[in-house]
């Protein structure tokens, strides 16, 4: 069969493993498995829009509406930006990132990603025949490597990734260091914010002063709806005028609309996501780092990286060992960048948390 180039190329995304793999594998009850894996929020999603897609459920025999200027409407005050510099995606972040690539990737077009970061960017580029440059992200400062950047550009780079907070690292990139980026090129600059809402850092700020930015967000994290696949832009007009020619135009599904619409009005559920997140990666912080054998980075989102070759154990080993006492965690042999000495822990409610770190105990000696 003659399918494209690049797909036949293409290295799989390797996602969390789910609950429902996992008790089947090991013969666990769903219930019982406490899923540490996903970067997911804790809390559950916000009740207000449980129930208004209860309510959708009825009219979903009818098409989704195709005019989203309600929700943008919502997106554009709760990011202090104007509607026309905001695109919402049906597939989550992840889908606006594949029409970024459809917007500004011709074949041979560069990107550039520092390393280690969120894998989905080459995932999904690498289809548009892009090729990936990689810059660095230092892992033991747990700080953007600027420099790197700047000597990867190009004539034909088009895409630069900035992940702050970086995932899997945690760690944040200065506003300083994005302006210096911004201004050191004319290709579009994306800042993922997917997790900003933990760090109490954002940079839409910058929108005003730069043309070639782009900050990228989720509703699957502090907003508790990845279930619900929904993603947006923030950017210039004209950016966002050009993105929505290409846009599928029926992505985002009827429930997932008044899901978020419900959410984005629920401020005391946001607040409240954001303070368990918070709190949660703080006991998880201060728990693991009472093992000797484990190095934990300092995040600034809702995970945690941590380093396991002391333990004796590799990635996999360690994963494998938790996932038979029910606990998953994010085994990032699959992030370019780290070997295979790494583990990534989301946040759980505190009684996760806690039950977490015991069955860790009885698996390092
Ligand atoms: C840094 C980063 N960006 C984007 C995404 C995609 O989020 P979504 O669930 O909205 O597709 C994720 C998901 O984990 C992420 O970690």
């Amino acid at each position: 069969m003659n399918v494209k180039k690049t797909v036949e190329e293409l290295d799989p995304y390797v996602p969390g493993r789910s609950i429902y793999e996992i008790a089947t594998k090991y013969s666990l009850k769903p219930e019982d498995i406490i899923k540490l894996g996903s970067n997911e929020n804790p809390l559950g999603p916000s009740p207000k829009a449980v129930k208004a897609t209860q309510e959708s459920a009825k009219n979903m025999h009818r098409y989704p509406e195709s005019d989203l200027s309600d929700l943008i409407h919502q997106i554009a005050l709760y990011s202090q930006v104007r509607p026309e510099q905001v695109i919402v995606g049906g597939d989550g972040a992840d889908e606006i990132l594949d029409v970024l690539g459809k917007t500004f990737m011709d074949p041979g077009d560069e990107f550039i990603v520092p390393l280690p970061s969120y894998m989905y960017y080459e995932f999904t580029l690498t289809i548009h025949g892009a090729k990936p440059v990689f810059a660095r992200w230092d892992v033991e400062g747990n700080r953007l490597d600027v420099a790197s950047v700047l000597e990867a550009l190009t004539p034909r780079t088009r895409i630069i990734f900035l992940c702050t907070p970086n995932n899997p690292t945690g760690g944040l990139i200065s506003k300083k260091d994005i302006k210096t980026v911004v201004e050191g090129t004319d290709a579009l600059v994306v800042v993922d914010e997917a997790y900003f809402e933990f760090s109490g850092a954002e940079n839409v700020d910058l929108l005003e002063d730069y043309h070639n930015l782009f900050i990228l967000r989720t509703f699957s994290k502090v907003l508790g709806l990845a279930g619900m696949r929904i993603g947006y832009g923030l950017s210039s007009p004209e950016i966002i005028e050009y993105m929505h020619r290409v846009k599928p135009v029926f992505s985002l599904t009827k429930l997932s609309y008044v899901a978020a619409l419900e959410t984005l009005k629920d401020s005391e559920y946001i607040e409240k996501s954001r303070e368990l997140s918070v709190d949660s990666r703080e006991l998880l912080y201060h728990g693991l780092q009472k093992f000797s054998q484990l190095r934990v980075f300092k995040s600034y989102a809702n995970y945690l990286l941590v380093d396991v070759r002391e333990t004796g154990m590799d990635s996999g080993q360690i994963t494998e060992e938790l996932m038979k006492r029910g606990v998953i965690v994010r085994n990032c042999s699959s992030f370019r960048g780290l070997d295979d000495y790494w583990i990534r822990v989301s946040v759980g409610t505190l009684e996760e948390d806690k039950k977490f770190l015991e069955i860790l105990k009885g698996i390092i000696k």
